[in-house]
């Protein structure tokens, strides 16, 4: 598996990255795939081409990296408004037909969301086991869901209302009690939902949620800072346009 996340993640840079040096300023996401992803920036750019790249984290953990790497470290806070990265690359928990994703496995999904949209293109880097016909096949867990603390159990109340069997929040590292707590200081709650279906309407009686239709409802719930699904109407376009998801890598 490290393996295949360290391919996946060679193949990206020389894909997204090296025929591209006028680039200046990358996205670097959360997760265990994105260690491979700076040791790919690190080991095939030349020197020269670094010196002009800005890098900008997601989380404390790609901040660390960032800053082990050598690389010039940049906050996303400082991009002047209407400015975009030139691309961002980060990692996934599960990846549909559609190139609609599940995020925050690692609780790192509000910053991640915010740099990815602040980037002309978002490069996701995903091994084989993450590919799946249905978010909610693989990734069972349920969708990581970032939460104000004090509405905590009035989202898990919503949640079960709209068909999420058994959301929880999620506990802090063993031995820690209370729950996890994100770099944002929040809360994550974990939601498991029947297999999202990638196209058609959803049947909200019976908790069955189209992709779109359930981020849209997630979203408005008060409380909720962020969700991890990263998503759009647009991705089965793209993917059509763009000759599909690369082969995954074994
Ligand atoms: C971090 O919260 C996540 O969104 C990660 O991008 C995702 O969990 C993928 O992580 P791995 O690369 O460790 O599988």
């Amino acid at each position: 598996i490290e393996q295949s996340k360290r391919l996946a993640a060679f193949q990206s840079v020389t894909s997204h990255l090296l025929p591209f040096p006028n680039y200046t300023r990358i996205g670097i996401g959360s997760g265990s795939t994105v260690v491979y992803v700076v040791e790919a920036i690190s080991t095939l750019l030349p020197a020269t081409t670094l010196s002009t790249m800005a890098f900008y984290p997601t989380g404390a953990q790609s901040e660390e990296l960032i800053e082990a790497a050598g690389f010039n470290l940049q906050y996303i806070n400082k991009l002047p408004p209407g400015a975009l990265l030139d691309v961002c690359f980060d990692g996934a928990d599960e990846v549909d037909p559609a190139l609609n994703l599940i995020k925050g496995g690692g609780a790192c999904l509000w910053q991640e969301k915010i740099v990815a949209t602040s980037s002309r293109k978002f490069v996701c880097v995903a091994d084989f086991r993450k590919i799946s016909p249905a978010l909610g096949t693989q990734w069972t867990k349920g969708i990581p869901i970032e939460v104000l603390p004090l509405a905590a159990n009035r989202v898990l109340g919503e949640l079960e209302r709209m068909g999420s069997i058994n959301p929880k929040i999620r506990p802090g590292l063993p031995g820690k009690a209370g729950a996890i707590v994100t770099d944002n200081g929040m809360w994550i709650v974990d939601a498991p939902f029947k297999p999202l279906k990638v196209e058609g309407t959803s049947d909200r009686e019976k908790g069955e949620w189209q992709v779109d239709e359930l981020a849209d409802a997630l979203i408005k719930i008060p409380g909720v800072a962020e969700i991890g699904l990263f998503y759009g109407k647009n991705g089965k376009e793209l993917r059509e346009a763009e000759g599909g998801a690369q082969k995954p890598v074994e």
